[in-house]
């Protein structure tokens, strides 16, 4: 069985490709003979990111540094790349706060809207018709477990990472007779640069996925899931949630999210 850069040729493009999932992807795809383009905001963490590829897996790297809240982000990533041939998307980069919905600025919300449906919906057409073109690609779409059911407090995010899910896992099926793989991938709780400077020690000893965890089941369920919740742990809790009265469902998200983010809860 050849490469993943042999299935689907071209460059991989990972959104946020400086650390935490996105690294993962980034590195992953470099193993696989990609040549990657990165985007994050700030340009050293990014370097230094691109150089480790480059040493480690003999891979060329372009980088791109940008702050995706921004208007015209996906104007500046278009034209970044428009002489390369994108074969693997990883939509990586999400924007979000914790706060009770009222309490988010109407800026606030918008820059969510923005980063989290509308980047992830233009970039995943514009770099999917191209697949579809050349009938052979791969996208991958980063949504969240809590895409899944309702998270107060988290309202903003987890809708917004459902539209992710829903949109993705309707590609998957419009794509599904080509050779264009499609996947979401719906995190829980990684060990990441981001994750762990926000959530230093909570959920206990509840656990925690490992970034290569999460993308390694990521990987090996592109080309045949069309959503794939990663680790195991989540799976369960997702599946007890499920089987519950919705407004059961919800009320324990809710608490849990009080007990756990009181500290953090504020006006955004
Ligand atoms: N970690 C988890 O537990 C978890 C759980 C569920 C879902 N997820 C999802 O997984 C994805 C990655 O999360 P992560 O934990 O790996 O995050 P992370 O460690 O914070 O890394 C985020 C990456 O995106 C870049 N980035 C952040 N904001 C940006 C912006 N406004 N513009 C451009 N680039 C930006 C960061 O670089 P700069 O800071 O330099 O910009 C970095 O490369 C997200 O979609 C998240 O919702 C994560």
């Amino acid at each position: 069985m050849g490469t993943l850069c042999e299935k689907y040729g071209g460059w991989a493009l990972v959104t946020g490709g400086s650390q935490g999932i996105g690294k993962g992807f980034a590195r992953r795809l470099a193993a696989e003979g990609f040549d990657v383009v990165l985007t994050a905001r700030r340009q050293e963490i990014l370097d230094a990111t691109a150089l480790e590829l480059r040493e480690e897996f003999g891979v060329q790297t372009r980088t791109l540094a940008l702050d995706m809240t921004q208007g015209g982000a996906i104007e500046q990533i278009f034209e970044a790349v428009k002489d390369l041939e994108i074969g693997f998307l990883v939509n990586n980069v999400a924007f979000s706060k914790p706060a009770p919905f009222l309490d988010l600025s109407s800026g606030n919300i918008s820059k969510q809207v923005y980063v989290n449906v509308e980047i992830v919906a233009q970039l995943s057409s514009h770099f999917g018709r191209q697949m579809r073109e050349r009938d052979r690609g791969a996208i991958i779409n980063v949504s969240s477990r809590t895409g899944e059911i309702a998270m107060p407090y988290f309202a903003m995010y987890c809708a917004t990472k459902s539209f992710i899910s829903i949109l993705t896992e309707s590609l998957w099926f419009e794509l599904k007779n080509t050779q264009v793989d499609v996947l979401v991938v719906k995190p829980d709780q990684t060990a990441t640069e981001g994750y762990l400077a926000k959530n230093p020690t909570i959920w206990g000893d509840a656990g925690i996925q490992t970034v290569e965890e999460c993308i390694e089941e990521s990987i090996s369920a592109l080309g045949t899931y069309a959503g794939w919740l990663t680790w195991p742990k989540s799976r369960d809790d997702v599946a007890e949630l499920r089987a519950m009265p919705l407004e059961e469902a919800i009320t324990r998200n809710g608490e849990g999210m009080l007990s756990v983010f009181t500290e953090q809860l504020g006006a955004g």
